[in-house]
């Protein structure tokens, strides 16, 4: 949510560093961006400051932002920041759109997060003579950094420590002024991350636009500031001046796992990915014959979780749909209670956590605001907490006890498709683990299960490699008469019912709501007709009879059937008027094999109604707001 750049060091690289770096942010938010260019004295001059700094700003992407710049602007800077903005406060605008500038231009900055107390800081510079030209709460932040500076007759370093105590709200945040030869960063709640590299550092709200120049990075914490001086000195500090040791981390990601590898978009070829995302989930913990599963990042806190009287799970979108599956492959083999709750509404609800409960977060970015807020609440209430993240080092990779990294690779795509199935192949080795430690897993039963889990990569393939009929029913269903889609399925599947109806919903903006199939009766049923898709996921292995039951009714009223079938079954093809073929497999892996052709389906329809998938409208990638 908001990317943001920044670059120090050699003259040659910083503007063209800032800009792709943009367009490997944009995912974050992609309703405008902008640049601002810091000349040196000598080079550009201002009469009353010595530096001159340059802000180039656009309503829509970096593509449009780039375009909007001159040939003429002098495209050399040793330093330059940038940002790709997710409106929160004012309208998508030239105006509303980052770097914001303060009233005397002593200030320029950029930022991620929300200032929560912006309305009394605003008010209060409004009193002091400051006037505004954004809605947004970020130009009331340069406007209260400069006036602090003013105001205390201090240096700059000092003047953003001090402007920074007064805030309240979430901030990742670069700022440099034309009276200064330093570039300032600070953070709270929001990402930021430093590469350090030969010929300069790039700061960023993520790895993925420093990995070209660098894997060597600096992840700030909460509370932190970072200096940097002359382009090369750098200094880590706490809010209150004392000074940190900075820790370089090595980052393990490629190229290669940021760029489109020949697909026509991330999203397309992040769901071709699964095949490998899901080996890559189960690889190293699958382990022979009766062994227990090699998680070696939950052995801490496996004592706890055998222990424990509740399990919840708390996440958001699609990764609370995971949580639901989660759920029932926890509870059938540990019979373990779980709860699952959405992060944002479990943070604000007082919830009932008693000593010993555990609360598992799922979450791909690991910087979804209401997820961390949530856990940072249980832990304060005694809770023991378990992450299953896809984003290594993120910030609540960071604060879990202990947990299982999905090794998805980076999502790019806004709507999660690889991450998910990831999520959901490390829910499955969970509840095995547990179940097995917990004694409810015979020999016989947790061989068929090993087997099970071997052969998922294969199976995903298949479906993978045959989508000419999804394809095919896609482009049936993608005239505008089509506007409300309904997706049913039960007990394992119904999670997937879930997330298929959110997939199109995102990406085509079509309406669709999911069901267990049994509800419809109580209300849906109304909406049926000839115009109403219905896509029903009806496996062989859990409720078939009670599903096809559920198809008749609908059939009856003449409703559209797209289903989801086990191989060879030709009962339903008899029943529906299209049908999805999936290998065979147990209820408890169906959910793993039925996400796929819905992601496709949707992923399709979207292309043909000339949707932007991977930059869908309103949506972004990272939710680091709450
Ligand atoms: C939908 C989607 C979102 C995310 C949600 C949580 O396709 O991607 O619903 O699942 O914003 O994000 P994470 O998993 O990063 O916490």
């Amino acid at each position: 949510m908001c990317g943001i750049v920044g670059y120090v060091g050699s003259k040659t690289y910083g503007p063209d560093v800032v800009i792709s770096g943009l367009r490997r942010l944009e995912y974050r938010g992609y309703d405008s961006a902008g640049i601002a260019i810091r000349y040196n004295p000598g080079e550009r001059s201002d009469e009353m400051y010595g530096h001159i700094i340059e802000n180039w700003r656009e309503q829509g992407g970096v593509d449009e932002l780039y375009d909007s710049i001159p040939e003429s602007v002098i495209w050399e800077s040793d330093c330059v920041i940038g940002h790709t903005r997710w409106a929160t406060h004012g309208a998508p605008s030239r105006r509303n759109a980052h770097p914001h500038t303060s009233m005397n231009r002593a200030i320029t900055l950029v930022h991620n997060g929300i200032i929560e107390n912006y309305e009394t800081l605003k008010t209060k510079l409004i009193q002091e003579g400051y006037e505004f030209e954004s809605q947004t709460d970020t130009e009331v932040l340069a406007n209260w950094i400069e006036y602090i500076w003013e105001k205390s007759a201090t240096d700059f370093v000092s003047a953003v420590r001090f402007a920074l105590q007064d805030v309240v709200g979430a901030y990742a945040i670069l700022v440099i002024s034309p009276k200064s030869d330093q570039l300032i960063m600070a953070k709270k709640s929001s990402p930021l991350a430093i590469g350090v590299a030969e010929h300069g550092f790039i700061i960023a709200s993520d790895a993925t636009p420093i990995v070209e120049y660098t894997k060597d990075i600096i992840y700030l914490e909460d509370d932190q500031m970072a200096v940097i001086e002359n382009n090369i000195d750098l200094r880590l500090m706490n809010l209150d001046a004392t000074e940190i040791d900075p820790v370089i981390e090595r980052v393990d990601l490629d190229l290669e796992q940021i760029e489109k590898g020949g697909f026509d978009s991330f999203m397309l070829k992040e769901i071709n990915e699964q095949t490998e995302t899901i080996q890559n989930c189960i690889r190293g913990r699958l382990t022979d014959d009766l062994e227990p599963l090699m998680m070696g990042g939950i052995d801490g806190i496996m004592p706890q979780l055998l222990r424990a009287n509740k399990i919840f799970i708390i996440a958001c979108g699609t990764s609370w749909h995971a949580a639901l599956a989660g759920k029932n492959m926890i509870e059938k083999l540990a019979r373990i209670p779980v709860e699952v709750d959405y992060a944002s509404e479990f943070r604000y609800k007082d919830p009932i956590i008693r000593p010993g409960d555990v609360v598992i977060g799922i979450t791909q970015s690991g910087e979804t605001a209401d997820t961390k807020a949530a856990l940072e609440m249980a832990k304060e209430r005694g809770a023991s907490l378990f992450g299953i993240v896809n984003v290594v080092g993120s910030s609540i990779a960071r604060l879990v006890d202990a947990g299982i990294y999905t090794h998805s690779g980076v999502e790019v795509g806004v709507a999660s498709t690889k991450a998910f199935t990831g999520q959901v192949a490390a829910l499955a080795l969970l509840a095995m683990r547990m179940g097995r430690q917990l004694g409810n897993i015979n020999d016989d039963s947790y061989l068929r299960l090993k087997s099970a889990l071997r052969s998922i990569p294969k199976k995903v393939a298949k479906i993978l490699a045959n989508t000419d009929d999804i394809l095919a029913i896609a482009d049936e269903y993608t005239d505008e008469k089509y506007h409300d889609f309904l997706y049913l399925a039960r007990g394992f599947n119904f999670p997937i019912a879930l997330e298929g109806a959110l997939k199109l919903k995102e990406i085509s903006y079509i309406h669709a709501e999911g069901y267990p199939a049994a509800e419809i009766k109580h209300g849906p049923i109304a909406l049926i007709d000839h115009e109403m898709p219905v896509i029903v996921i009806a496996t062989k292995k859990g409720h078939y009879e009670k599903i096809v039951s559920n198809i008749h009714e609908i059939k009856s009223r003449n409703g559209k059937i797209i289903a989801i079938v086990t191989e060879g079954d030709e009962t339903l093809k008899k029943i529906a008027d299209h049908w999805i073929e999936i290998p065979e497999s147990s209820e408890f892996f169906t959910p793993l094999f039925a996400t796929i052709p819905l992601q496709l389906m949707s992923y399709y329809i979207a292309v043909m109604r000339n949707c932007n998938v991977d930059q869908p409208r309103n949506l972004a990638k990272s939710v680091t707001v709450e």
